[in-house]
């Protein structure tokens, strides 16, 4: 009986191809799309780059900084590029970012942006040269320009005050005038997603689709301008910025979403907000695995039916400690072993009750990913009359990297749901920071081409 009743749980997480394939398509992944990503169109002048970037290849050169801001790290780079050779290196250091800051004020949070880029110019020996610089910012703007982006509003972790609603780039120069000690070139912002398809496409001209799995989740892809009502001009294509952890929203897949999303979502930063980042990202699958785990102790069926303070502890399971439960190579004794360490006390059924449940949340997070995927893809493929589509999605973030099995999954799930598309996921191994200097480079040459 015990068996059923956690087998009625799972079930929960079980989606169907249809229910999958709807998702995708329901939420405007698919043909009928536009209101949500006219929200989050780039700039035009983004995307011609964006459509230039063979041309970076030989013509690109110097060296540019990098911040990137909005996943499990805040770093600084330096990215040194040398035209013809398609090189690129690149130097960086990672910096904490205080819960107390990230939710602190806007001015404290740009302050400490500054003090760390300071922290970095002098450890490069930096300082004096100010040099041209791109910022992968990872949230939700308004772009109306290479070099302005408006925060609609935070996700994922942050809840600075004073920010949505106002310009980034102009917060980070302020912050720099404040602090009156060095120059910076601010040259442009770009989503994450934007900044890994570039890095992608540096190696792959097929690269076309820029997806993060992190901490957040989200998806950018080139477009074809006739399909942008609300930008002039139908030759070529521009990139767009799906924001997807915001698909859901209005509550299109409320039919998919199980008891324990809603608590997640009401114990969250931004209830009501970004309901499929919440059922696919890093940083809510711990969340959702511990309300069911709650669940299953209150129902008697897990940890002697004993509630710990441990289990009621917000973030107490980390992306890395669902994929180390996850993995396949760990024997069950270390699973309690994991489980202890998180201060649970577990019996021996107690941790397969607990890797089934991370398995069922993780399984269904990498196949809403793939499902909002082949959507687009598909609608990529009917949009050009193929018959086949061949086509590169540059991908980053710790879910897809370190999970042992959402990226297989992700990658099954397109497969099955589109499979006429022919979809290589490439890695990005080196960050969007590579991707921000990259653009920064083409925007700059294109500046002095005007001049
Ligand atoms: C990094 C990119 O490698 O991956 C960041 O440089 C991105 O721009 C991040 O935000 C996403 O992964 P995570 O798991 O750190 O949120
Ligand atoms: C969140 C942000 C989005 C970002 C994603 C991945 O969804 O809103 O802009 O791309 O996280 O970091």
């Amino acid at each position: 009986a015990q068996r059923k009743q956690v087998d009625r749980v799972l079930a929960l997480f079980r989606l169907s191809r249809e229910q999958l394939w709807a998702c995708g398509t329901r939420c405007g992944l698919s043909s009928m799309y536009p209101m949500f990503f006219i929200k989050h169109l780039l700039f035009p002048a983004l995307c011609m780059l964006v459509e230039q970037s063979p041309a970076f290849s030989t013509t690109e050169k110097g060296n540019f900084l990098a911040l990137d801001l909005g996943g499990t790290n805040f770093r600084v780079l330096l990215v040194k590029i040398r035209s013809g050779r398609r090189s690129v290196r690149m130097y960086n250091k990672i910096f904490a970012i205080p819960l107390e800051i990230m939710q602190g004020t806007g001015e404290e949070l740009f302050d400490h942006i500054v003090q760390c880029i300071a922290d970095f110019l002098d450890y490069m020996g930096l300082k004096g040269a100010p040099l041209p610089l791109g910022f992968t910012f990872s949230f939700p703007c308004r772009q109306t320009g290479i070099d302005k982006a408006t925060l609609i509003e935070w996700t994922k972790g942050f809840k600075a005050t004073d920010c949505e609603g106002e310009d980034m780039v102009d917060m980070l120069r302020e912050a720099i005038k404040r602090r009156n000690e060095f120059d910076l070139d601010i040259v442009s912002v770009v989503n994450d997603t934007v900044g890994t398809m570039m890095t992608c496409g540096y190696e792959d001209p097929n690269c076309e689709i820029g997806l993060i799995a992190g901490t957040g989740s989200n998806m950018c892809y080139m477009e074809e301008m006739r399909n942008i009502e609300v930008v002039e001009g139908d030759e070529g294509k521009m990139c767009i910025n799906t924001e997807w952890g915001g698909f859901g929203d209005n509550g299109c897949i409320d039919d998919i979403r199980t008891q324990y999303d809603k608590e997640v979502d009401e114990g969250s930063l931004n209830p009501g907000k970004q309901r499929y980042e919440k059922m696919t990202s890093g940083m809510y699958l711990g969340e959702i695995v511990r309300q069911i785990l709650i669940d299953l102790t209150k129902q008697g069926l897990l940890f002697r039916g004993q509630i710990s303070e441990r289990l009621r502890t917000r973030g107490i399971f980390e992306t890395k400690f669902l994929s180390q439960i996850e993995s396949d190579r760990l024997a069950l004794l270390q699973v309690r072993r994991i489980l202890q360490q998180l201060g649970l006390d577990s019996t021996c059924e107690d941790s397969i009750v607990v890797k089934e449940v991370c398995g069922a949340v993780s399984r269904r997070a990498a196949q809403l990913c793939g499902a909002g995927m082949a959507a687009i893809v598909e609608k990529r493929r009917e949009d050009q009359g193929l018959e086949h589509l061949k086509i590169t999605v540059g991908v980053d973030g710790t879910l897809y990297k370190l999970h042992p099995h959402f990226s297989w999954i992700l990658q099954e799930t397109v497969k099955e749901l589109a499979p006429k598309c022919d979809v290589t996921f490439m890695l990005s191994e080196d960050g969007s920071g590579k991707g921000a200097a990259l653009i920064t480079a083409v925007a700059k040459r294109m500046q002095q081409a005007q001049k």
